[in-house]
C-alpha cells in the first residue's frame, strides 16, 4: 500500500500504477485515470481475485461513490497493519532508518469516532465529494462521524455556505461549525457555535474544548487537532513511553510542530518543554 491508501502495481512498461480500491495480492481490473511519465493512477473496476483482507464496505454511501473514506473495503485490523507498513516504509525510504520498529496502535472503534469532518454543502445540506471528482454527493449519514457531528450532517441546514468544517469535543460535548465563505442562514441546534471563515479572517476568535490525557484543551477554530481523543491519548502515551525509555533524564524536551501542544502538554508534564509551532494560514 502506498501513502494515501492506494495499492501499488506495475504496468507492463515498468511504470508504477497506484490503484485506488485495490489491496496487495489481489488481481483486479482497473481503469487508468491519470498518466505521467514515471507513474499512472487507476481505479478498481472489478475485483477478480479478492484479498482475504477485503470486506464489504459497511457504509452504504461508498457504493454511491462517496469519496470521504478510502479504506471502507479494508478490514480494521488490516487497516492498522497497512498504516504501520506505510509509516515504516516512509521512515526507511526518506529517513534512511533501515528497521524503524513501527508498532501498531491500540484497537479503537472504527465507526462514529471522527471529531472533525469537512463537508461541502449541497442544497443547504452537508455532503461529500465523489471519489476523485469535484462533484457533490448528498448523504443522509456518515458512519465515521462522531454522533455529535452525525446529527449535524443529518439535520443541519447550512444556508448559503459552500463548505463547512464540523468540529466537536467528544468528551465535552461542545460543537463548532466553521462556514465558508461566511455563516449566512444556517439552522443548527442552539448549542452549536457558528463562525464564518470571513469572520475568522477579520480576526474573530472561536474555539471549542476537548479533554485528552487528563487535560482540557482549548482548540481554536482553525487549529489542527487529532481526529479523535482516544487516538490522541494513544499517541501521547506512546510519546511518554518513548521519553521514559530513551531520554528519562532529559531536562528539556522539544516539541516541533506542536499545534495546540498535545505532546508538550500531554507527555512533557513535569519537564521544561520548548514547543515550536506555526500559526494557521489566513
Ligand atoms: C499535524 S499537526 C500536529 C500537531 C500536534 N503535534 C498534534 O499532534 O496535535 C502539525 C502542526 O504543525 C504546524 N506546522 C506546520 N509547519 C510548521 C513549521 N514549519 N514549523 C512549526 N510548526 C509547523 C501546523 O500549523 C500544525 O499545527
Amino acid at each position: 500500500m502506498a501513502a494515501g491508501g492506494d495499492a501499488v502495481a506495475r504496468a507492463d512498461d515498468g511504470r508504477v500504477v497506484f490503484v485506488a480500491g485495490a489491496l496487495p495480492g489481489e488481481r483486479v481490473r482497473a481503469a487508468i485515470t491519470e498518466e505521467h511519465r514515471s507513474f499512472a493512477r487507476a481505479v478498481t473496476v472489478e475485483v477478480r481475485t479478492p484479498s482475504p483482507d477485503r470486506r464489504p464496505p459497511p457504509c452504504p454511501h461508498v457504493a454511491d461513490g462517496c469519496g470521504g473514506c478510502g479504506w471502507q473495503h479494508v478490514a480494521p485490523a488490516d487497516q492498522r497493519r497497512f498504516r504501520a507498513t506505510m509509516v515504516a516504509d516512509a521512515l526507511a525510504r526518506f529517513g534512511g532508518i533501515a528497521d524503524p520498529g513501527v508498532r501498531q496502535g491500540p484497537d479503537l472503534p472504527t465507526e462514529r469516532y471522527r471529531t472533525t469532518v469537512k463537508a461541502i454543502v449541497v442544497d443547504g445540506r452537508a455532503g461529500f465529494r465523489r471519489r476523485r471528482s469535484h462533484d457533490a454527493l448528498a448523504v443522509d449519514d456518515c458512519l465515521v462521524a462522531h454522533p455529535l457531528l452525525a446529527e449535524l450532517i443529518v439535520d443541519g441546514r447550512f444556508g448559503d455556505a459552500a463548505a463547512v468544517v464540523l468540529r466537536a469535543g467528544a468528551r465535552t460535548g461542545e460543537r463548532l461549525v466553521i462556514a465558508h465563505p461566511g455563516a449566512v442562514g444556517l439552522r443548527l441546534p442552539d448549542d452549536v457555535r457558528v463562525v464564518g471563515s470571513d469572520e475568522l479572517a477579520r480576526g474573530r476568535r472561536a474555539w471549542f474544548h476537548e479533554e485528552v490525557a487528563g487535560r482540557r484543551w482549548r482548540i481554536s477554530a482553525r487549529s489542527f487537532f487529532q481526529v479523535r481523543p482516544d487516538g490522541a491519548e494513544a499517541l501521547v502515551a506512546a510519546v511518554a513511553e518513548a521519553v521514559e525509555a530513551h531520554v528519562p533524564d532529559a531536562a528539556t524536551l522539544v516539541d516541533l510542530c506542536t499545534g495546540v501542544g498535545l505532546f508538550a502538554g500531554g507527555a512533557g508534564a513535569g519537564r521544561r518543554v520548548v514547543a515550536v509551532g506555526a500559526t494557521a494560514p489566513p
